[in-house]
């Protein structure tokens, strides 16, 4: 199976020789979670591999199981004298989200993992830090000189966070549904590019001064008072989508026709900090939406004072920096120019940065790059614990209110979310992008 699978995904030509030397240092064991022998075996089997591969009792455990199998697995690690390195090797334990479905199940996982490994051992992978997109708002913020002066409370209208996918749930129903979109993808991806988007420049490029920073942008977030108003949560209907026809989430196989799950979610929150005070965040996600699309847009402040007539302007919108994080990987500056002719109108003109144009290199997958960071030791792109629990701080009282306040909206397939969702922003004076 392995050897099908590399020959299919390989992005260089696959060559017999080197799978031959990948594959040599394979080995399968199988066996519950439960079966001592099987992690006896386990045992043996990478001790055998330190010996004939010198791999040094240098391990790295990737738990791809779900959440309520982790106590199991880490305490059969430990039993096993898995979990506890020889001096001078490591230990790493991977885990991958749902990490817990509220603040409390969060910290419940957290304490089991590291009642075995130490937090400075424990990766937890959120797939968005891996992508070079999501990497370059570092370096176009901190790298630069152009945007920081600019990059605040006085020149930011406000930001734009979305993450659209035109696929449905596929066959993760059980997964899925009772989780939603806003725990799927919000508590995770979408609060971490806000992060990003809002922090302070970290003392220094390393995992102990970015988590820093980004906890600093967590504990400043401040959630609308009226939930009702400033969060929508939806539900796509069955509808035609690029020419199919479609179901909707209720009539998608495994799930329960009365389920209340979000398949979209559209929340607002302040950064309440000197940079951002005032300045709104949107956050929105949805799947079944118009296009897959993750784009984080700073939209600034129209200019004070504008020496043309007003119907010169009619056309003009707000200048905006867009980072366009997938697909069409790049950024968008949009700002006014005249129209050329004899009167003087303005209007909208963008200026384009393409990865594809601008480098030759191309960009690994998100989780080539955090596989390797992992056997690195690189935890720079890790979201720790302390994260992961602020994280829920803020979705736990927008899933509370919407579990005691009704069903979500519904939307059809292939549209941009539910009505409820641009009035939220109408009331607001904007309206969001059509990316
Ligand atoms: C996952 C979510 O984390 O991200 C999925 O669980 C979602 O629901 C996926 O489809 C999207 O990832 P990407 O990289 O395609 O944007």
């Amino acid at each position: 199976m392995v050897h099908n699978a590399v020959k299919e995904h390989a992005r260089t030509p696959f060559r017999e020789e080197v799978w031959q030397q990948l594959s040599e240092g394979m080995r399968f064991v199988p066996g519950d979670f439960d079966d001592d022998q099987a992690f006896e075996q386990l045992r043996k089997a990478v001790d055998e591999l330190d010996a004939s591969r010198g791999t040094s009792g240098n391990y790295a455990f990737y738990l791809s199981v779900p959440p309520r199998f982790f106590p199991k697995v880490v305490q059969q690690l430990k039993r096993h004298g898995l979990a506890d390195a020889p001096e001078g090797s490591w230990r790493r334990a991977v885990i991958e989200k749902p990490f817990g479905h509220d603040l409390k199940s969060a910290q419940e996982l957290n304490a089991i993992v590291h009642d075995v490994f130490d937090p400075e051992q424990v990766f937890r992978i959120d797939h968005y830090l891996g992508k070079e997109t999501v990497q370059n708002i570092l370096a176009l913020r901190f790298a630069n000189q152009l945007f920081e002066p600019i990059w605040n409370r006085s020149f930011v209208d406000h930001v734009q966070i979305t993450m659209a996918e035109d696929i449905g749930i596929g066959g993760r129903a059980g997964y899925y549904d009772g989780i939603g979109a806003a725990r799927d993808v919000i508590q995770n991806h979408l609060l971490q590019l806000l992060a990003l988007t809002a922090m302070e420049e970290p003392a220094a490029f390393d995992a102990g001064s970015l988590l820093t920073e980004k906890l600093k942008v967590f504990r400043a977030v401040r959630l609308p008072e009226d939930l009702g108003r400033h969060t929508v949560r939806g539900q796509y209907a069955g509808a035609w989508q690029g020419g199919t026809k479609v179901c909707g989430y209720l009539e998608e196989e495994g799930i329960t026709p009365s389920s209340t799950t979000d398949t979209y979610a559209a929340i607002k929150l302040r950064v309440d900090n000197r940079r951002w005070a005032g300045v709104p965040f949107y956050l929105r996600t949805g799947k079944r939406l118009g296009r897959r699309v993750t784009e984080i847009a700073v939209v600034f402040q129209r200019a004070p004072h504008s020496p043309f007539d007003s119907t010169a302007t009619e056309e003009l919108g707000q200048n905006a920096v867009v980072i366009r994080v997938q697909p069409d990987e790049g950024m968008t500056v949009r700002f006014g120019s005249k129209v050329p002719g004899t009167s003087m109108e303005l209007r909208d003109v963008t200026m384009d940065f393409a990865y594809g144009e601008s480098f030759t290199e191309s960009s690994p997958e998100a989780y080539e790059r955090l596989i390797l960071d992992v056997l690195l030791g690189d935890a720079n792109l890790f979201p720790r614990h302390q994260e992961v629990e602020e994280s829920w701080k803020i979705l736990d009282p927008i899933e509370e209110y919407w579990a005691s306040n009704g069903r979500p909206a519904r939307y059809p397939a292939g549209s941009w979310g539910p009505a409820e969702a641009d009035e939220m922003l109408a009331r607001d004076g904007r309206s969001w992008r059509r990316p």
